[in-house]
């Protein structure tokens, strides 16, 4: 067992450390300190205020609450927690597997895994060492071990096993009634995504790479001339000059402003990748600059560390020192104006070609700064993406402050949704892929980070016109949404699979324009509390044992349930029945119906009680439509409600009141229904002048 950390002398005793005290930061939330802890061998970096060292010991040790264990086991450390009966384990992060964690085991080292290969999958980009448990009454818990050093984790029948390579870390525990709340803690203990801008919540298309920049607009054209909605190209790491990072290739990209402004005149924005590997070359501006700054990771001996990665022999910033990243973000300033308006943080584990590990050194050497201690690379290894992403961040801030920021990132930690969206990695075209995209991204959202979703279309390996089919037919529904493919594929765009495949790519990218009211407002209010956009089916009913490890279908937010229509072909077969909520969920069409008949989109379903927002078929969320259309599926008592939220799709403005939050109400009296429009809060008039209701069940006569 464990083997990923060596566990090597089995006859070195297991000594059991004293708890030193319990913090309680607020009913129900705890904090278990053991003894020999020290903030300066394990900093926190998961949460946002983390309690100082020396907290007044609140109370005594009390054997009969239920807590952490701690030992030391030769160099490791360990926790274990014992386990309720019964209990449902989800979270551990961006990890492979089914839904349910009950009986994994999960490494936390961040690793550059080509379609998840290495280590079984039981690592990948991001570490995540929170596991969120959800009893048989539906109350819940979580288990956050506030550690960056490489570690494992273990949930057994009858306990989770933590073992970590630093010293003593801190554990906290949330308890609440249910998993949204327990969420809802986490979210404000390491932090919310900040509201994205709306173009960052339609469709994006990407490969490996378009080049040069006429290849780019050539895709910006064929999308509007066959009228598919798309937001954003992308642009991988051939745009830049032998893969200097913050360069253009003179040939294929001469003038990336003159790019841009093509992309923005046809409604598109863009997005440009930036790895964090400056290449070794003393004519190259950022080189010249980080090293007259000392900027570099070292290696044990002190002197800067290279290795490689795609321009050849880098160096990488030290991201642990504030200076560092002040440094780094500097960069953005000249970058961001050449008109980008996105970025995409890649290779960020780090990952290091041609090393047994794929990263650097473990002895590596960080020098920390501010609240970070200095500390190898087995302690920040974990956390060099996150700190990057929050350098990035700063950069992006500080070079456009009129705009939302919009990162991409593939490594990440615990907390790291304050800082970038995610995406899934390198994962293949395979159904097999397919199929764990859906509980990959639901267990990031259980794990704080409600922004992600895989390369749709997968991006390695061959793919069928079918099999596209069944990847984009899932557009609409993941919060980031965007295909993306590898280099030696050929081309992947929606219209290379033929007039039926393209057919269907229309549809499923005209449903998620049509939900693009919806999925704004879940990302409101994933900014605002920490909701998850995405959900698993059993937060439809906790109390449902049965939707507890179902991960073949699940929720849009709270309303909208989802059914991929492939979980029904034989070719993929559904092995067990599929377990649904119950309640009068309804099936609606967001387009006629025999468009959305086409063996390939999802079936889905309005929540008894829910009023849906509905926008109109656009190209692009910049193109206004004042046409909302309100589905609404009454309760019992012939009721129903729903939330909108709406503002100028970019900016800050909404952070001063302009915006527009809207509560609909719909009630059915006498056969007469009625719909109310309550203005909730925000100082901004509601764009939507045409309302359309549609109720679902008899039509009646309607007054808004
Ligand atoms: C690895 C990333 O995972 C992939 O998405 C990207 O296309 C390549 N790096 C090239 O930049």
């Amino acid at each position: 067992m464990f083997s990923f950390l060596h566990f090597p002398n089995f006859l070195k005793p297991r000594h059991s450390l004293p708890l030193q005290g319990i913090l309680l930061l607020e009913e129900g939330i705890k904090l278990f300190t053991p003894q020999g802890y020290s903030a300066s061998k394990n900093p926190s970096l998961a949460l946002i205020s983390p309690p100082a060292e020396n907290f007044a010991t609140s109370f005594s040790e009390n054997s009969d609450q239920w807590q952490p264990t701690f030992f030391t086991h030769g160099s490791f450390f360990i926790v274990t927690l014992s386990l309720p009966r019964k209990v449902s384990l989800y979270g551990t992060g961006e990890v492979r597997g089914s839904l349910l964690r009950n009986g994994k085991e999960i490494e936390l080292w961040n690793t550059d895994n080509f379609k998840y290969q290495r280590a079984g999958g039981r690592r990948l980009y991001q570490s995540h060492p929170w596991v969120l448990g959800v009893r048989e009454d539906g109350s819940s818990f979580g288990v956050l071990f506030d550690t960056t050093w490489k570690a494992s984790l273990k949930t057994g029948r009858r306990n989770i096993v933590f073992k970590s390579t630093g010293g003593p870390c801190r554990v906290l525990i949330i308890d609440r009634p249910s998993p949204q709340q327990v969420l809802e803690a986490l979210a404000n203990l390491t932090g919310k995504i900040e509201l994205p801008p709306k173009w960052a919540l339609g469709f994006h298309q990407s490969r490996y790479s378009y080049y040069p920049d006429s290849h780019v607009c050539d895709i910006a054209n064929e999308y509007r001339r066959r009228h598919l909605p798309c937001d954003a190209i992308w642009m991988d790491i051939d745009y830049m000059d032998g893969y200097r990072i913050f360069s253009f290739d003179p040939n294929g990209f001469p003038n990336p402003r003159a790019i841009n402004d093509y992309l923005h005149e046809h409604g598109f924005h863009s997005v440009w990748m930036i790895d964090p590997g400056v290449k070794v070359d003393a004519n190259d501006p950022i080189y010249q600059s980080g090293s007259a700054k000392k900027v570099w990771v070292t290696s044990k001996d002190g002197r800067e560390f290279q290795g490689l990665v795609w321009p050849g022999s880098c160096s990488f910033p030290d991201f642990t020192s504030p200076e560092v990243r002040t440094w780094w973000a500097e960069h953005y300033q000249k970058f961001m104006a050449q008109g980008v308006d996105g970025v995409w943080n890649d290779m960020n584990e780090p990952a290091v070609f041609k090393t047994k590990s794929g990263t650097m050194p473990e002895d590596n050497e960080h020098r920390g700064g501010g609240s970070l201690p200095p500390g190898p690379h087995l302690m920040y290894h974990n956390v060099y993406g996150m700190l990057m992403t929050m350098a990035s961040q700063e950069g992006i801030r500080k070079a456009l402050p009129e705009r939302r920021p919009f990162l991409l990132t593939r490594s990440s930690f615990l907390g790291g949704q304050r800082y970038a969206a995610t995406w899934t990695g390198d994962n293949a075209s395979s159904m097999k892929f397919l199929k764990m995209s859906l509980p990959m991204s639901l267990n990031l959202g259980l794990s704080g980070q409600p922004f992600s979703g895989p390369d749709l279309g997968g991006f390695l390996g061959k793919i069928t016109p079918d099999l596209f089919g069944k990847w984009i037919s899932m557009a609409p529904f993941f919060p980031f949404s965007r295909a993306h493919t590898d280099k030696s594929n050929p081309p992947r765009e929606p219209w290379s699979f033929g007039p039926t495949i393209e057919q269907v790519s229309r549809t499923a990218l005209e449903r998620r324009y049509r939900l693009l009211p919806y999925i704004y407002t879940l990302a409101y209010y994933a900014s605002l509390r920490g909701d998850l956009m995405m959900q698993p089916l059993f937060f439809a009913d906790p109390y449902d044992l049965a939707l507890r490890k179902e991960d073949r279908a699940f929720l849009l937010g709270p309303d909208l349930l989802v059914i991929p229509a492939w979980i029904k072909t034989s070719s993929w077969g559904i092995k067990r029945p599929l377990a649904l909520p119950k309640g009068a969920w309804h099936q609606v069409h967001l387009l006629p119906k025999n468009r959305e008949e086409d063996g390939y989109q999802a079936d889905i379903k309005l929540r008894s009680g829910a009023i849906l927002p509905l926008g109109a078929i656009v190209e692009h969320s910049g193109q206004n439509s004042s046409k909302l259309t309100l589905l609404i599926n009454p309760d019992k008592e012939g009721k129903a409600s729903g939330m909108l939220y709406e503002d100028a799709g970019d900016g800050f403005g909404y952070r001063h009141g302009e915006y527009c939050l809207t509560r609909w109400e719909a009630s059915s009296e006498k056969g007469n229904l009625e719909v109310k429009r309550i203005v909730q809060a925000g100082a901004m008039p509601s764009s939507y002048h045409q309302i359309e209701i549609q109720w679902i069940g008899e039509k009646k006569e309607t007054s808004c």
